[in-house]
């Protein structure tokens, strides 16, 4: 059942590139670079109108989520707000009813993700989940649900469901974007392209990061603690990153923006502490080529301090060898798009790490697979 795997996590980080084209399937056009989401009780108008939308989500969801934010920002030009489930309707949230309220959840029943939604609907706002699981509590009670085919996730860590998630907010932004004309066709066609360009390049991120992560661990298998840094859309990869390593492997690690090390963070570093950096860059954009430039800038402060870096860089980045410790390269892709790359050897570093410690990959200690009480 593991299909010739060690254990249910490897073979779902080997499943991504099917995750990603099964969710992607039959919702777009490549000639005109259309989004179609099925069966959503909310109209256009509603779509138009929307001051804001509302994502609510827990864990490696919620990471998604806050990939999302810069998704659908930056293609809609909509404002987001992400909320930790468990806090939203505590914190008694000042909610616009026009607004749209998102819940992002792989299993559809975690309790907190579905006290959120209930909240949202109390308040009179549409909802839409994205959900892997057909015919989950959140779906039922949903205005529209954008399904995530990721096939049934075993491992307690998720994986290919957090890169359907991702493949699925993006369709949601470039539909957004559309319906609320803040997009170009020729824009769309090539983002959509760009999008089905993606499973091959997951897959080649997977033949070589897998052994390189490996050798990795070997390494690194035994450091306390670590950082991870990402700057922009791949700060929530680095908190992905750095939960990936917690829950499975147990050694302390957090995630944070790069450029906010020097505001306290910094003084952790030492030469026993391995930091990965999220040091990618999409040359056909100014945005990326200057979050590049920073992170560079956020590298040398780490080495200065004597922190051992494995940087995740593109392909053909001949500058960024000679300043770390060590490298995995990726394919290029465009900005929004590269979290569903560089997410991937995070993944199988925390998972080789893991199998070094003995650890029980797919059952980790005081962890379930969903979480049905608040
Ligand atoms: C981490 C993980 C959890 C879940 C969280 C939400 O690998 O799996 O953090 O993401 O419990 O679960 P869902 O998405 O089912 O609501």
């Amino acid at each position: 059942e593991k299909g010739g795997y060690k254990h249910f996590m490897l073979k779902e980080i080997f499943e991504q590139p099917r995750a990603v084209r099964d969710t992607t399937l039959g919702r777009i056009s490549l000639n005109t670079g259309t989004v179609f989401l099925s069966e959503m009780k909310i109209s256009d108008e509603e779509f138009r109108d929307a001051p804001r939308i509302d994502i609510a989500a827990c864990g490696t969801s919620w990471h998604a989520a806050l990939a999302g934010k810069y998704m659908i920002e930056r293609l809609a030009r909509i404002p987001v707000e992400v909320d930790y489930a468990s806090e939203f309707r505590y914190r008694d949230p000042i909610i616009d009813s026009r607004s749209i309220g998102m819940l992002i959840t792989q299993s559809g029943e975690t309790a907190d993700t579905l006290a959120a939604q209930r909240e949202m609907l109390a308040k009179g706002l549409k909802t839409i989940a994205i959900c892997n699981v057909v015919g989950a509590m959140v779906a039922r009670e949903a205005h529209g649900t954008i399904y995530t085919h990721a096939g049934p996730e075993i491992g307690v860590a998720s994986t290919k469901a957090f890169s359907s998630q991702l493949t699925a907010l993006f369709l949601f932004a470039l539909y957004l974007a559309q319906t609320r004309n803040t997009i170009t066709g020729d824009e769309s066609i090539a983002l959509v392209e760009a999008l089905t360009r993606l499973p091959g390049k997951i897959e080649e991120v997977l033949r070589t990061a897998d052994l390189a992560c490996e050798k990795l661990a070997r390494v690194y298998s035994t450091a306390r603690d670590f950082l991870y840094l990402g700057r922009g859309i791949h700060y929530p990869i680095a908190l992905e990153g750095a939960l990936k390593l917690k829950e499975i492997s147990y050694i302390h690690a957090e995630g944070y923006p790069a450029g906010e090390m020097k505001h306290g963070p910094n003084a952790l570093i030492d030469g026993t502490l391995p930091v990965v950096v999220l040091a990618t860059k999409d040359g056909a954009n100014h945005g990326s080529r200057l979050r590049y430039e920073k992170t560079l800038s956020n590298i040398q402060e780490v080495t200065a301090r004597s922190g051992k870096v494995i940087a995740i860089a593109t392909e053909g980045d001949e500058q960024i060898g000679d300043l770390v410790d060590q490298v995995i390269y990726i394919p290029q892709a465009p900005e929004l798009l590269l979290p569903l790359l560089d997410v991937v050897p995070l993944q199988l570093l925390a998972y080789h790490i893991a199998v070094r410690r003995g650890c029980d990959v797919d059952q980790p200690r005081n962890l379930a697979k969903s979480v049905t009480v608040e």
